[in-house]
């Protein structure tokens, strides 16, 4: 079959030539897209105006949401190799995109939202059992990303039964909860960070040494308090802070935490963003921090988005009606909200683990010059310009 010759009109309707190829609409397939929204109040001969807005909204996050697994799926592709530089740019960009879009689809609630409750009464019978819960593309998105199912809500953990009788989406929902997550490739990056090497510049070392001679320095302080009873309110806190950095320097205590769910990264992986988020002014860390702030804002914004996404189902339905898709409703979405659905939550955390910068041990003339030095970095973190 030869290709389609199309003439080309100039803005005076002279004629410019002749060209191969297809029209916008063509090559966009609008004839299907804009086709897509068929009203069933309008079937139903009781057209709902808002009903088109409903629709229109849903799509629209349909589409975001598959350039959203299309961008991480080629981000995992990138993390699951050994790192160049080039490559680090490649997925600076594409996180950064992730969150703009993201921003877009908190922001995007909004236009949903100048639908009354009443308005969307008028066509909701016609919507059920119809729901949110049955988003392919969503639950993808979460389990690439790396929600895991043991850190679901109870009712979440059976998210898969809706999707029974579609052999093609239980097997893309099964490789996405097997296939390596972002979360887990993340981990594996920030393990190989430079300067973790206990034979090395044994950074880990280092910094609990640092963090005992904080808390030494500042249990004598309290213990010079005057007054009984800030010496005892100051040397109660030191001991909580204690155990909390006790919480990273003991492996068996983090690897208790991780059992519990409250953190995921390894004890490694752990140890790896603290030393990036110490170091992010060294030119060689200073890429991987941004990846870090971009991956703490994906996981910040998807959580806006459940947050807006639950407050306007309270505006819509209330709190005590149950779901189109047979959930709780408001209860069950409001349960989501939870910590355990954010994958990096250790990323959060680690403020918790933060000291002052005239504690943070000083890089040695070696491990300051391989920060700054631009070279084939092989497995590490980073990688190089190729000089
Ligand atoms: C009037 C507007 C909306 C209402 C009243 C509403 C209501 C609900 C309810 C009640 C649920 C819980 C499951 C159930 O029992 O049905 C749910 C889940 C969900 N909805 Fe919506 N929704 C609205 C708009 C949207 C929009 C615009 C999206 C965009 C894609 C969306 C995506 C989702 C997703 C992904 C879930 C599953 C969340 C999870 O399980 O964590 N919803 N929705």
């Amino acid at each position: 079959m030869s290709c389609p010759i199309r003439s080309i009109e100039g803005q005076d309707g002279e004629q410019l030539g002749e060209e191969v190829g297809m029209l916008y609409g063509e090559y966009l397939m609008l004839d299907k897209i804009l086709k897509a929204q068929r009203m069933l109040s309008e079937q139903n001969n009781q057209p709902v105006h808002d009903e088109h807005l409903f629709i229109v909204t849903h799509q629209a996050y349909e589409l975001w949401f598959k350039q959203i697994i299309y961008e991480l799926d080629s981000i995992r592709n990138i993390f699951s190799d050994v790192l160049e530089e080039s490559q680090t740019l490649e997925i600076l960009k594409r996180l950064n995109r992730v969150v703009l879009i993201l921003k877009v689809l908190v922001d995007q609630v909004m236009i949903l939202e100048t639908m009354t409750p009443l308005d969307f009464m008028d066509f909701r019978c016609y919507l059920r059992p119809a729901s949110g819960f049955q988003s392919l593309q969503f639950r993808l998105l979460e389990n690439k990303l790396g929600v895991r199912q043991e850190n679901r809500v109870k009712y979440n953990q059976n998210y898969v039964k809706v999707f029974g009788n579609d052999p093609k989406a239980l097997e893309e929902i099964e490789k996405s909860e097997k296939e390596p997550s972002l979360t887990d490739l993340v981990q594996r990056w920030l393990e190989r960070t430079p300067g973790l090497e206990m034979e090395g510049f044994d950074f880990w070392g280092k910094y609990q040494r640092a963090v005992a001679r904080l808390l030494e320095e500042q249990k004598i302080l309290a213990e010079a308090e005057t007054s009984e009873s800030l010496k005892r309110y100051k040397l109660n806190d030191l001991e909580k802070r204690r155990e909390v950095y006790e919480s990273i320097f003991k492996p068996e205590v983090h690897q208790a935490l991780v059992a519990r769910g409250e953190r995921r990264f390894s004890h490694k992986a752990l140890q790896g963003s603290i030393m990036i988020t110490f170091y992010r002014d060294e030119p060689r860390f200073s890429q991987p921090h941004q990846i870090l702030t971009l991956l703490m804002d994906i996981d910040s914004l998807i959580t806006k988005w459940r947050y807006n996404h639950v407050l306007m189902v309270q505006r819509m339905i209330g709190s005590s009606q149950l779901g189109t898709g047979g959930s709780s409703g408001y209860q069950y979405l409001r349960s989501t909200l939870s910590d355990r659905y954010k994958v990096f939550v250790d990323l959060f955390n680690l403020s918790t683990f933060l000291i002052p910068r005239s504690y943070i041990p000083s890089l040695t003339t070696s491990m300051r010059s391989h920060l700054c030095n631009w070279r084939t970095a092989g497995n590490d973190v980073i990688v190089t310009n190729g000089n």
